[in-house]
C-alpha cells in the first residue's frame, strides 16, 4: 500500500474548535495584558488537524444528521481488543473494558469507589496535577512520593515508597505511564516494584497509561504485561485523547481484570448514570485505533524532530535550562533552578513581554516549584518562533 503523506506544519484553525489552549478570553483571564500575537505552549493538546479517517467518519455521522442515544456496541470492544493486542502486546478480555467520559473524570470515579472521606490516595510527584485535585475535592488525603531526578531522569524511591505505603496506608496509588510531566516511560522491572508494593501493603494500583501512544525512544510497557498475581488488584485508565489529540470528545475507557474491582467501580459509575457515552466519543476510539496507526506513526515522527530541534536549541541558546530525558509525549519538562528563578517568576513575564505562555511546574501537585513545562506539539515553524522569543525574553531578564 502507498504510505500517505501527512501535513504536520499546517495548523488547524483554532479559533473553530475554541481550543481553550488559543482563546483570547481564556488567556487574558489567566495572563491579563498578554500580547494577542502569544504563543501558547501550556495546555496538553495539539495544533495538527485530526488523522483524516476520523474526520470523514465523523462527516459520514453528520452528513446523516441523527445524534440519538448510542452504547458501546461490539466494534468498540473489538477495536479496543486489537489495538491493545497488535501495538502494546496486551491481552485484553472484553469484559475488563468500561467505557466513561475522559480519564479525569474516571479518576474522580475512582477515588470515590475506592475511598472513604480523610483516606489516603499516594502518587509519584511532580504529576498532572488533577491527580491530586481529584483527591481534594473528594476529601481524601494526598501522599506525595517524590521522584527522584537522577542525572536529568527520574527515579522511583522505593524505599520511601514503602515507608509510605506501610504506614499511611493510602488506598489507591495512582501510577502515571509514561510519566506526565517529563514523558519518562517506565521499565517493566520498576512497573513491577511498585505492583509488588502496592500488593504487600493493600494498596490499589492504578496506572494512567493516556500518554503511552506516542513513545519517541525505547519501548512502553503497560501494567498489563505484569504476571498475571498482579492483575487481581490492578487498575488501568487509557484513552486515544492524547495520541490521536480528541480530548475534547470526552470518552475514555478502563481496563480491570479483577471482576471483584470491576464491580465495584462500575457501581460507581451507574450511581452518577455514566452510561450512554458520547456518540463522537465511541466513533473517534473505533476510527484511531483501527484505521489511523500511520497517522499516528507519522505524527511520532514528527514529534521527535519537534524534540530533537528542542533538545539542541536549549542547549546552544538557555544555558540554565535543563531539559529532562523525555522518551514520550510532547510535553518538554525544564529544571530552571540555574536562572536563579522561579517558575511562576520565568513563566507570568515570558507571558506578558515574551508572548509564550508555558506551564510552570506549580500546577504540578508538589515538586515542580523549579521546572517550567512546554508543549512541542506544534508546526516547527510556531515551535521554532516560540523557542526565538524565549530565547530573547531571558536574554533581557
Ligand atoms: C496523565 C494524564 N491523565 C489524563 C489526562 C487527561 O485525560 P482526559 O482528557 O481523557 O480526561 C492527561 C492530560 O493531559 C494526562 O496528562
Amino acid at each position: 500500500m502507498m504510505k500517505v503523506e501527512y501535513q504536520f506544519d499546517k495548523m488547524a484553525d483554532r479559533t473553530i474548535d475554541h481550543a481553550r489552549k488559543w482563546d483570547q478570553k481564556i488567556i487574558q483571564s489567566k495572563y491579563p495584558g498578554t500580547p494577542k500575537d502569544c504563543i501558547p505552549m501550556w495546555i496538553a493538546d495539539m495544533d495538527f488537524p485530526a488523522a483524516p479517517p476520523i474526520n470523514e467518519a465523523f462527516m459520514k455521522i453528520a452528513q446523516n444528521g441523527a445524534y440519538g442515544y448510542t452504547y458501546a456496541y461490539d466494534e468498540f470492544y473489538e477495536a479496543v481488543i486489537n489495538w491493545h493486542k497488535r501495538r502494546h502486546g496486551n491481552q485484553v478480555q472484553k469484559e475488563w473494558i468500561t467505557l466513561s467520559y475522559g480519564t479525569v473524570s474516571t479518576i474522580h470515579y475512582l477515588y470515590q469507589a475506592f475511598c472513604q472521606t480523610n483516606e489516603a490516595v499516594i502518587m509519584n510527584t511532580p504529576v498532572y496535577d488533577p491527580f491530586s485535585y481529584a483527591a481534594k475535592h473528594n476529601g481524601l488525603q494526598v501522599i506525595a512520593n517524590t521522584l527522584k531526578n537522577v542525572n536529568g531522569r527520574y527515579e522511583i524511591d522505593y524505599a520511601l515508597l514503602e515507608e509510605q505505603l506501610r504506614t499511611k496506608r493510602p488506598r489507591v496509588f495512582l501510577f502515571c505511564s509514561p510519566h506526565n510531566p517529563s514523558g519518562r516511560v517506565w521499565h517493566i522491572e520498576e512497573i513491577e516494584q511498585v505492583a509488588k508494593l502496592c500488593q504487600k501493603y493493600g494498596t490499589i494500583f492504578v496506572s494512567d497509561e493516556v500518554h503511552a501512544e506516542i513513545i519517541l525512544s525505547g519501548k512502553f510497557v503497560s501494567a498489563l504485561q505484569l504476571p498475571k498475581e498482579y492483575h487481581d488488584n490492578l487498575i488501568v485508565l487509557t484513552s486515544p485523547n492524547k495520541g490521536f489529540n480528541l480530548g475534547g470528545l470526552k470518552t475514555s475507557y478502563s481496563i480491570i481484570p479483577s471482576e471483584k474491582l470491576r464491580q465495584v467501580f462500575r457501581h460507581r459509575l451507574e450511581m452518577n448514570s455514566i452510561t450512554s457515552p458520547n456518540l463522537f466519543g465511541v466513533v473517534g476510539i473505533i476510527t484511531a485505533y483501527n484505521q489511523c496507526e500511520d497517522w499516528l506513526d507519522a505524527m511520532t515522527d514528527y514529534i521527535r524532530e519537534n524534540y530533537h530541534y528542542t533538545k539542541e536549541f536549549i542547549e546552544q541558546n538557555l544555558p540554565n535550562w535543563e531539559l529532562m530525558e523525555m522518551t514520550a509525549s510532547y510535553l518538554p519538562w525544564i529544571d530552571i533552578s540555574k536562572t536563579g528563578k522561579t517558575a511562576l517568576e520565568i513563566v507570568e513575564p515570558l507571558a506578558k513581554i515574551g508572548g509564550v505562555i508555558i506551564e510552570p511546574g506549580t500546577n504540578y501537585a508538589s515538586d515542580g516549584e523549579n521546572f517550567v513545562r512546554l508543549n512541542i506539539g506544534t508546526p516547527k515553524e510556531v515551535l521554532v518562533e516560540a523557542l526565538e522569543r524565549i530565547k530573547i525574553f531571558m536574554a533581557q531578564n
